[in-house]
């Protein structure tokens, strides 16, 4: 394996370990053909779940579909409210959807929206729910054409803390 470095929105740019075909690829690109069956379905139901996105007031749709590790899928959307703090990123609400039918392994999670030059990256409380779960497995980051940037869990939150942080070992 060996690391990449990609452009992301805001103008940095990140080491993506690129051992796999399936790490970045568009539509537009022969590479899409080497994406996964499993890969384009979940991105596919990451971008049909901004269709239930409560978000009259940021006006900005998202949509997550979870993959388990047992082969189930989750999806959510993000649900804002009136009382600004208490609304919910998509990630969290497949995430907690997963969690409250009892699946707590995660394969990975793809999340969408109708960002059409930058992919869509997690926000800081959605990236330490989902190291609660596990740092290995992974998220596909979308744009609207639906190309995609896969990371870990770890590449997205590094050092993290997690369940065994609290051990006092
Ligand atoms: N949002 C998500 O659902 N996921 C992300 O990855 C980034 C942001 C939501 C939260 C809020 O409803 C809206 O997008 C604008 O921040």
């Amino acid at each position: 394996m060996y690391l990449e470095c990609v452009s992301v929105p805001k103008g940095r740019s990140v080491p993506i370990a690129s051992s796999s075909p399936d790490r970045m690829c568009t539509p537009a690109d022969p590479a899409s053909s080497q994406r996964s069956e499993e890969t384009e379905k979940l991105i596919k139901k990451s971008h049909e779940a901004k269709a239930c996105s409560y978000s009259p007031y940021s006006k900005f749709p998202v949509g997550a579909a979870l993959l388990t590790e047992d082969g189930r899928i989750f999806t959510g959307c993000n649900i804002e409210n009136s009382s600004l703090t208490v609304g919910i990123c998509a990630e969290r609400v497949a995430i907690h959807k997963a969690v409250s039918e009892g699946c707590t392994k995660f394969k990975s999670l793809a999340v969408a929206s109708d960002k059409k030059e930058n992919f869509i990256t997690p926000c800081g409380a959605c990236r330490q729910v989902m190291c609660e779960f596990g740092t290995k497995w992974e998220v596909h980051m979308t744009k609207a054409d639906m190309s995609h940037m896969t990371m870990t869990v770890e590449e997205l939150l590094p050092l993290s803390f997690g369940p065994e942080d609290l051990e006092t070992k």
